[in-house]
């Protein structure tokens, strides 16, 4: 059945995940598993679940619905992102090499660097646009290359097609962090990647009260060494998380629809606002590589970030002026967030690093959620012409 869902389009297999899947009463909802452990049927006869750490029928069904989308062969859902990007780390040992971006997820750069502090591996963070640099990493024969597009929080957009060819000729592993689009706006798999993961606490699941995440291997074979390593460290994800994760799914595609047609709008409109000195959004045909965003992305996602004239002040004005947008970390939500890079999601990064990262403190942040366009358009115009005021 699986193997005929993964032919099927997005929103079918983001609808039926799970559907008709309880051979016992007949739910059409997939139940919810609870259980922490499984009868055996005699001895040494196991069922396909025996302890819930290892697997969980409603882990398998959001694990199987993730994989289906992405198109890849297993899906390894984990208790956080963050522990996705972990499990990410015991494919490497003390003498291999990781690169990765320059511009990633703070709370990613931060798991890197401390690691490798301690010696878990060789670390290399370049600005993966600048051939040279890259070339250079690859020169250095890495086991795994991360890659993070659209990068969080400047929106840049890196091509995973040259990436993944250039990083497999190295030798290299590639693992494209999916989560700023989600597999209906992004597929990395189908680019070369190895691996997409995500943090499913945010469009996945949709909702604001899920954290979780998952990975998705191209090879069945290195599906089953990270589910090992998942099962063995213990960072599965809860069945009560997987049941509401599979809930959320059912209106993705519907609900990127929607985030898109809202996002195009706030582009536009920031883009010509005289409080705003530029809007990072691949969308923009001014967006440096909107070009690649156009060949790589199905479209350009909700997510975008702001320069506002006036610096940390006119930041702070804007927070207190604005009544729709929550002032709050996170993303992907239904609901508008906005948010400040540098103290928030990005406090993991030293200052010096946000700075060579291009994190100023007039970059805002904002996830665009699907509300009506026209209020939140107009708590916006409010919002910064408050700012700008003395
Ligand atoms: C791009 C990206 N990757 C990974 C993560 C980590 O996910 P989680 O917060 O679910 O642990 C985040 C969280 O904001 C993120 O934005």
């Amino acid at each position: 059945m699986t193997d005929k869902m993964s032919e099927k389009k997005h929103a079918t297999i983001a609808v039926r995940s799970g559907i008709n899947t309880d051979k016992h009463h007949g739910a059409v909802v997939a139940p919810i598993h609870l259980s922490s452990t499984y009868s055996l049927k005699g001895f040494n006869e196991k069922r396909q679940f025996d302890y819930s750490r290892t697997g969980n029928p409603t882990r398998a069904t959001f694990g199987q619905a993730i994989a289906d989308l992405e198109q890849g062969a297993v899906g390894v859902v984990t208790s956080t992102g963050m522990s996705a990007v972990h499990l990410l780390c015991q494919l490497l040992t003390i003498d291999d090499t990781i690169v990765i971006p320059h511009d990633c997820y703070g709370g990613s750069y931060r798991l890197f660097t401390h690691l490798a502090k301690r010696g878990q591996f060789q670390l290399i963070i370049v600005d993966q646009n600048d051939e040279q640099a890259l070339a250079e990493a690859l020169a250095k024969k890495p086991k795994l290359v991360l890659i993070e597009t659209p990068s969080n929080p400047l929106l840049r957009i890196y091509d995973i097609q040259k990436i993944a060819q250039l990083s497999h000729k190295a030798g290299a592993l590639v693992a494209v962090d999916n989560t700023f689009l989600s597999p209906i706006s992004q597929q990395p798999l189908l680019l070369g990647a190895d691996i997409v993961f995500h943090s499913t606490t945010k469009y996945i699941n949709g909702h604001s009260d899920v954290v979780g995440g998952v990975l998705v291997t191209k090879e069945q074979a290195l599906g089953e060494e990270l589910a090992w390593w998942a099962n063995c460290i213990g960072i599965t994800g809860s069945p009560f998380d997987s049941y509401l994760a599979i809930r959320g799914l059912k209106t993705l595609p519907v609900r990127i629809k929607q985030h898109q047609t809202n996002a195009d709008q706030v582009a536009d409109f920031l883009y010509k606002h005289p409080a705003i000195e530029a809007v990072y959004y691949p969308g923009l045909t001014s967006h440096p590589n909107h070009h690649i965003a156009k060949k790589q992305q199905a479209n350009f996602g909700a997510m975008m970030s702001f320069e506002i004239k006036g610096g940390i002040e006119a930041v702070k004005k804007l927070f207190d002026h604005l009544q729709l947008f929550t002032l709050a970390q996170s993303l992907g939500g239904v609901e508008s967030l906005i948010s400040h890079p540098s103290t928030m999601t990005h406090a993991g990064m030293e200052i010096s690093a946000q700075i060579e990262a291009g994190i100023t403190q007039s970059l805002v942040r904002i996830s665009v959620g699907i509300e009506d366009i026209e209020d939140i358009l107009a708590d916006l115009a409010q919002g910064l012409v408050a700012s700008q005021q003395h």
